[in-house]
C-alpha cells in the first residue's frame, strides 16, 4: 500500500535470510541514507541483522541499484518518482531515474518482505510504478496542539512508506505562533507558550524530510487565525485587540490582521522574507481560510480607508490584502499556496489554490488557471471511515468535465489533521487507521478502488507501521489501560471500546468544547476513529439476513455486548474516565438484547407487525444517541435485522 500502478507476480520466492551482495550506482547522499534505513527497518522487521558492512556469501542474492540521476538540491514537485523494482532467482533490482524513485522502490521492498516456512522471502515480482500525482500531502496542524519534534520525525516515517511527498504544518494560528522568529523575537516570546520549534530544529526536520522524499511546506495563516501575530503586534488588530491567545473554544475575540495599515506589511515582510528563507520549498502557505468580517465591519478606520480606497466590501478587502502578500512572497522567491477562500483574488497564474470547503472550488481553481490540491473530503479530523476518504476522488464530481489542460491542474490532494482534539499522544491514532487509504488513493491508478482488498491491507499496514515506531496501536493501548487502571478486567472494556467510535464531523464541539487545557484522556480518545470490529459486523448483519450460516456468529457477538453491561458497570463509578461510559454500556447491552431478538424473528419465520417493528426501530434509535463524545458504531446491524424482520400482511 499504495498499490503500483503496475504489478506482475510470478511464482516462488528470493530467500532473504542475511545481507545480499549490494551494488549501488549513482544517485545522491539521500540514496546512500535509503539504503542504510532500509536495512536498519528489515532489521527491525525480521530480526535478523542484516548490515552493509556484513558482506553476503558469494553465491548469495545480490540487491542491485541504479539510480540515473541525483536529483534536485531542493526536491520539487516535478521531479520523477517512478521506479523498476524486479525480484527474481539472482536477486533484486532497483532502478530509477532520480533518487526518490529508489526511496519509493525500497519502501515498496520492505513491504514485500515476508516470513516463510524456510526464513525470511520476497515474492518474485516486477513492478514498474509512478505515482498517479505530484503533491501527496499530509497537514498537521501544531498550533492548536503543538507536537514535538519526535512525533513529527516518527509520522515522517509513516509518509515516507506510504510514498506521501509533502508534509505541510500548519504554524501560527489563534492558539500559538510556533516557529523562532531571529527578527521578531516577541512572535515566540509571547505567543507560544513556550511551545515551538527553533530554527536550527526546523532545518534539521526539514532535512530529516528531504531524506524520506518528503517536502516541508509552511504555513503561515494570515489574515485571519491570526490572533498569534497580534498578541505580540497588538496595534494591527481589527477593532480591538485580542486579550491574549485563544485558549478555548469560547474566546470570541479573534481580530484578523488589519489589512489597511502599511505596518501589517511591513511585519509580514519581515517575517515571511525569514521564513522563506529558512523553508527551502519552492511553496510558501499563507492560509487566507475563514476570515470574520465583522471585525472590519466595526471597525471605523477600516471603515473609513475602505471608502477612501473605493473598496467596496470585505470580500474586497481580503483580495487587495491577498494581492499585497502574493507580492511579498513572490519577492522573496517563491509561489504562494492559500486556503480556497483566496481563489477570487485574480492572483498570478502560479499561485496554488488548496480545497477545503468542496471539491467545487477544485475545479473553479484549475477552470481558472491554478494549479490545485484537493483537501476536502479528506480532513482527518472528522472521524470519518477509511472507506469515506477513499472514495474521494480529486478527478471526479465537479472535476470530472474539466478539459484535459484544466484537469493537469489538478496536482494531488492533502489529507488534513487539525488538532484541536489532538495530542502527540493521540495523533498516531488519528492518522494512521485512515492515511494509508488516503495515500493510495493519490498515489495509485484511478481503478484501485476495491474497498475489501484496501481494508485487509490497510490492516497489514498498521501492524507493520510498529515498527517503524509509529505509535497508533501502542498509543491506544496505553490510553485504554489509564482508564482502567489497575482494577478491572481489560476484556470488560474492550468490549464496549471496539463497539463505538468518536463522533463524526464537528459534533464533537457541541457537547465538549475545544479548550486548550483540558485533558484528552477519555474513551473517546483512547479509541481509533473507525471501529474494525463494528465494520466487521455490519456487514455481517447484511449476509445474516439472506444467510443462515451467519446468525450464530452475530449472536455471540450480540450476547457478549447484553451481558458485559452487568459486568462492567460496578467498576464505571469508581473513576471520573470511566463514569461517562455508564450510558453507553447499557445502550449496547440493549442493543444486544434487540439484534437477538430480531434474530430470533428472522429465524423464526413469525411474522411482526408494522406497530411492533416501529417500537423496535424506535428502541434502536433510543439507544445509538451519543454519549461521551462517542456513537455505538454497531447500529447499523441491529437496525438492518429488525428491518429484515418477517412482515405480517
Ligand atoms: C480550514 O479548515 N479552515 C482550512
Amino acid at each position: 500500500m499504495p498499490w503500483p500502478s503496475h504489478v506482475a507476480q510470478q511464482e516462488g520466492f528470493l530467500a532473504l535470510d542475511h545481507t545480499p551482495h549490494i551494488e549501488l550506482a549513482g544517485g545522491d547522499e539521500r540514496v546512500h541514507a535509503a539504503l542504510d534505513r532500509f536495512m536498519r527497518n528489515l532489521s527491525v522487521r525480521t530480526g535478523v541483522p542484516f548490515d552493509r558492512n556484513f558482506p553476503g556469501t558469494p553465491d548469495g542474492p545480490r540487491l542491485v541499484i541504479r539510480c540515473a540521476s541525483s536529483g534536485l538540491r531542493v526536491q520539487k514537485l516535478e521531479e520523477d518518482e517512478s521506479y523498476h523494482l524486479a525480484v527474481a532467482q539472482t536477486g533484486i533490482e532497483l532502478a530509477a531515474p532520480n533518487p526518490l524513485g529508489i526511496m519509493h522502490g525500497l519502501e515498496t521492498l520492505l513491504q514485500l518482505v515476508q516470513a516463510g516456512p524456510r526464513g525470511w522471502v520476497v515474492p518474485y515480482v516486477q513492478i514498474d510504478d509512478v505515482p498517479r500525482f505530484a503533491w501527496r500531502g499530509l497537514m498537521i496542524d501544531v498550533s492548536r496542539h503543538f507536537m514535538p519534534l519526535d512525533a513529527l520525525r516518527r509520522n515522517i516515517d509513516g509518509m515516507a512508506a506510504v510514498k506521501l511527498n509533502v508534509l505541510h504544518l500548519h504554524l501560527s494560528d489563534d492558539e500559538g505562533f510556533r516557529v523562532e522568529s531571529k527578527l521578531c523575537p516577541k512572535l515566540t516570546q509571547l505567543a507560544s507558550d513556550g511551545l515551538f520549534y527553533t530554527q536550527a530544529q526546523m532545518r534539521e526536520l526539514i532535512a530529516y524530510a528531504r531524506d524520506r522524499g518528503i517536502r516541508v511546506v509552511p504555513e503561515f495563516d494570515v489574515p485571519g487565525h491570526a490572533v498569534s501575530w497580534l498578541v505580540a503586534y497588538p496595534q494591527l488588530a481589527s477593532g480591538p485587540a485580542p486579550h491574549g491567545l485563544v485558549r478555548s473554544q469560547r474566546d470570541d475575540l479573534r481580530p484578523p490582521l488589519d489589512p489597511t495599515q502599511e505596518a501589517t506589511y511591513k511585519l509580514l515582510d519581515k517575517v515571511f522574507g525569514e521564513m522563506e528563507a529558512l523553508f527551502p520549498d519552492a511553496y510558501f502557505h499563507i492560509g487566507g481560510d475563514e476570515v470574520n468580517g465583522k471585525y472590519w465591519d466595526n471597525d471605523a478606520n477600516i471603515q473609513a480607508w475602505m471608502h477612501a480606497h473605493n473598496i467596496k466590501d470585505d470580500h474586497a478587502l481580503q483580495t487587495y490584502f491577498t494581492q499585497r502578500v502574493q507580492k511579498i512572497v513572490q519577492k522573496h522567491g517563491k509561489q504562494m499556496e492559500g486556503w480556497d477562500e483566496i481563489l477570487d483574488g485574480n492572483l498570478p497564474k502560479d499561485s496554488l489554490i488548496q480545497s477545503w470547503r468542496g471539491a467545487q472550488s477544485l475545479a473553479d481553481a484549475a477552470k481558472a488557471g491554478y494549479k490545485t490540491v484537493l483537501s476536502a473530503g479528506y480532513y482527518l479530523d472528522l472521524m470519518y471511515p477509511a472507506s469515506q476518504h477513499y472514495a474521494v476522488d480529486p478527478m471526479t464530481g465537479p472535476s470530472a468535465t474539466l478539459s484535459a489542460e484544466e484537469k493537469s491542474r489538478i496536482i494531488g490532494g492533502e489529507a488534513a489533521q487539525w488538532t484541536e482534539y489532538v495530542t502527540p499522544e493521540i495523533l498516531d491514532n488519528r492518522l494512521w487507521p485512515r492515511l494509508g487509504a488516503i495515500a493510495e488513493r493519490l498515489w495509485s491508478p484511478e481503478s484501485v478502488t476495491d474497498v475489501s482488498s484496501m481494508y485487509s491491507r490497510l490492516a497489514v499496514l498498521s501492524r507493520n507501521l510498529k515498527w517503524l515506531n509509529l505509535q497508533h496501536i501502542e498509543g491506544s493501548r496505553k490510553m485504554l489501560g489509564r482508564i482502567e487502571d489497575d482494577d478491572m478486567p481489560p476484556a470488560l472494556l474492550e468490549t464496549l471500546a471496539t463497539t463505538v467510535e468518536p463522533v463524526k464531523e464537528y459534533n464533537r464541539e457541541k457537547t465538549q468544547v475545544y479548550d486548550v487545557e483540558a485533558p484528552l484522556n477519555h474513551l473517546a480518545d483512547a479509541i481509533p476513529p473507525e471501529s474494525d470490529e463494528a465494520r466487521q459486523v455490519n456487514a455481517l448483519a447484511l449476509r445474516a439476513v439472506h444467510d443462515p450460516s451467519v446468525r450464530q456468529e452475530l449472536r455471540t457477538w450480540f450476547t457478549k455486548w447484553r451481558e458485559n453491561d452487568a459486568q462492567l458497570e460496578p467498576y464505571l463509578a469508581t473513576s471520573m474516565l470511566r463514569q461517562p461510559l455508564v450510558p453507553l454500556s447499557k445502550n449496547l447491552s440493549a442493543l444486544g438484547t434487540l439484534g437477538l431478538a430480531a434474530l430470533d424473528a428472522i429465524e423464526s419465520g413469525q411474522p411482526v407487525t408494522a406497530e411492533k417493528r416501529k417500537e423496535q426501530l424506535a428502541e434502536v434509535d433510543a439507544n445509538a444517541s451519543y454519549n461521551a463524545e462517542m456513537l455505538i458504531a454497531v447500529v447499523p446491524a441491529v437496525r438492518a435485522l429488525v428491518e429484515a424482520e418477517p412482515a405480517s400482511r
